[in-house]
C-alpha cells in the first residue's frame, strides 16, 4: 500500500522521537522556537553528539595496537562496513570521506572526468552548486562540453527521457541530485538511470543524496549508480565530515592514496572515530524506530523499516502542511500563499516545501517568520547557492520549509497559523 497521505507515528513515538534531539523546541537561549529548517543541516540527535564527544576524548591513535587503539579501529572499521550497508545500501564499493559532501562530490566527479574517455557531461539545473559546479569545473579543465537537463518548472524534478535524450556515446559523466533541496521532488533515478544507459550502457552516474538520505532508505546497489553522497550533519548527526559511496569501478580508478593501502582506499591520514560512531548512533535510532514497528532482529532490515515509517510519518507532515484540517487551512488553501513546483503526488516528495507569500519579498517574510519563533530558509535568487535553481523553476525565489520527521502534527499547525497570520499582515 502506497499511503498516499503518509501515515503518522502514534502520539506517544513522536513525543519519545522528539526528546532524544537538542534543541528540538527551545532554541539555545531557551526561547521558544520552531525549527523548520533542517534542509540546511537538521536537528542534532543527542547521541550522535555524545558519540563523537566519547570519542574526541581519547588520545588513542586508531592505527596503533594497543587495546584502546584497536577499539577506536573496530569503531572505524564497522562504521565504514555500516554506513556502506545501511545508509547506501550495498556491500560492495568504496567509502569516501572528507570534510563536507562537497568535497567527495568535487573528489568523485575529479575522478570520472580525468579518467574516462568522452567529450560532454551531462548534470541536473537543479543540483546544489558542489555537483553541478563540479562538474562545470572539470569539464572546463578536461576540454569537456557541459550539457544541462532542464527542470520541469510544475514538479521541481528532471524527466528521465530530458535527461537520457542529452546522453551519447560520448558522455562520460551523468550527474542528477536524489532529491532536491528546494522542493523535495524525489527523482526518478531508477528511470533516469534505465534511460541513460540505454543511449551508453557503461555511462558513469553520480547522484548526489544529501537531501534525500535522511527522509528515505538508499539502494545504491538496486540503482546501479556509481557514486553517491550524504553529509551528517544534515541527516541528525554532526557537522565536520562528508561521507560517500564509489562503485568498484570508480574505487579502482588512479587516485591520491598512500602507495602501500590497498587500491580501494581513500582515506588520506588517521581516520577520526567520533565521525564513525556518531553516524552509528544515527543508524542505532533509525533502527530504533524500525524495532517500533516490527519484531525483525536483523539491524539492516530493522533500518529499512525504520526509514520507511519515517518516510511515512513525513508525507503525513507533508499532506497536513498542504492540505491542513478543517479548523486549519493548508498551504495550498490559504489566500496570498503560494506552494511552488506542487504537481508531484506526495508519494515523490521529501518532507521539503518551496512557497511564496503575495506581496512580501522571500527576505522579509523569513524575518517575520523568525519574529514569530519560527525558522525558515530564504532561497531567493540573490543567494549562490539558491539563484540558478530557483530561476530554472520560474522564480525569483522561494521560501524553503523543511520540518523533520520528529516533528508533530501540532508543529505544523501553528506554522500554518503563523503562515496566515503574515498573510493577513
Ligand atoms: C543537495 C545538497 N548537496 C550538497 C550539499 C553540500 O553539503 P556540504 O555543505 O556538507 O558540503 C548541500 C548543502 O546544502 C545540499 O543541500
Amino acid at each position: 500500500m502506497d499511503y498516499e497521505k503518509g501515515l503518522l507515528f502514534d502520539a506517544d513515538l513522536q513525543k519519545a522521537l522528539i526528546e532524544k534531539f537538542y534543541y528540538a523546541d527551545l532554541d539555545q537561549t531557551g526561547a521558544k522556537r520552531l525549527f523548520f529548517d533542517n534542509s540546511g543541516g537538521s536537528l542534532r540527535l543527542k547521541a550522535a553528539v555524545e558519540a563523537k564527544a566519547q570519542a574526541e576524548m581519547l588520545p588513542d591513535c586508531p592505527e596503533r595496537f594497543h587495546k584502546q587503539a584497536l577499539e577506536l579501529n573496530d569503531v572505524v572499521q564497522a562504521g565504514t562496513r555500516d554506513i556502506l550497508s545501511y545508509v547506501f545500501g550495498t556491500e560492495k564499493g568504496a567509502l569516501m570521506t572528507e570534510l563536507t559532501a562537497s568535497q567527495t562530490m568535487f573528489h568523485m566527479v575529479e575522478l570520472i572526468l580525468e579518467n574516462i574517455p568522452g567529450t560532454n557531461a551531462v548534470v541536473s539545473v537543479l543540483e546544489h552548486p558542489s555537483s553541478f559546479d563540479a562538474v562545470a569545473y572539470f569539464c572546463k579543465k578536461t576540454g569537456k562540453e557541459l550539457r544541462v537537463i532542464p527542470a520541469d518548472p510544475a514538479t521541481g524534478a528532471v524527466d528521465p527521457d530530458t535527461a537520457a535524450s542529452l546522453v551519447d556515446e560520448n558522455t562520460c559523466l551523468l550527474s542528477v541530485m536524489s532529491a532536491s533541496n528546494v522542493t523535495g521532488a524525489i527523482m526518478d533515478m531508477e528511470a533516469i538511470v534505465r534511460k541513460a544507459r540505454q543511449k551508453k550502457s557503461d555511462l558513469y552516474i553520480l547522484t548526489d543524496a544529501v537531501q534525500h538520505a535522511p527522509h528515505c532508505a538508499l539502494d545504491m546497489e538496486l540503482l546501479g549508480v556509481d557514486g553517491a553522497n550524504i553529509a551528517p550533519y544534515k541527516f541528525f548527526g554532526v557537522r565536520g565530515c562528508g561521507f560517500a559511496w564509489v562503485s568498484d569501478r570508480v574505487a579502482q580508478l588512479p587516485h591520491r592514496k598512500l602507495l602501500k593501502k590497498d587500491p580501494e582506499v581513500f582515506a588520506l591520514g588517521t581516520p577520526t572515530p567520533g565521525n564513525f560512531a556518531s553516524m552509528q548512533a544515527v543508524i542505532d535510532y533509525v533502527c530504533q524506530i524500525g524495532a517500533h514497528f516490527s519484531r525483525e532482529t536483523d539491524r539492516r532490515s530493522l533500518y529499512r523499516i525504520g526509514m520507511e515509517r519515517i518516510h511515512l510519518q513525513e508525507r503525513a507532515l507533508l499532506y497536513r502542511m498542504l492540505e491542513g484540517t478543517d479548523e486549519m487551512p493548508g498551504l495550498r488553501h490559504i489566500p496570498g500563499v503560494h506552494v511552488y513546483a506542487d504537481g508531484l503526488e506526495l508519494i515523490h516528495r521529501d518532507l521539503i516545501a518551496a512557497i511564496g507569500i503575495q506581496g512580501m519579498e522571500v527576505s522579509d517574510a523569513v524575518k517575520e517568520y523568525e519574529k514569530r519563533g519560527v525558522i525558515v530558509c530564504d532561497r531567493s535568487n540573490r543567494s549562490m547557492y539558491a539563484k540558478r535553481i530557483v530561476e530554472a523553476l520560474g522564480l525569483t525565489g522561494a521560501i524553503r520549509v523543511s520540518p523533520l520527521h520528529c516533528h508533530a502534527v501540532a508543529d505544523i499547525d501553528r506554522f500554518l497559523m503563523v503562515t496566515r497570520e503574515l498573510v493577513q499582515k
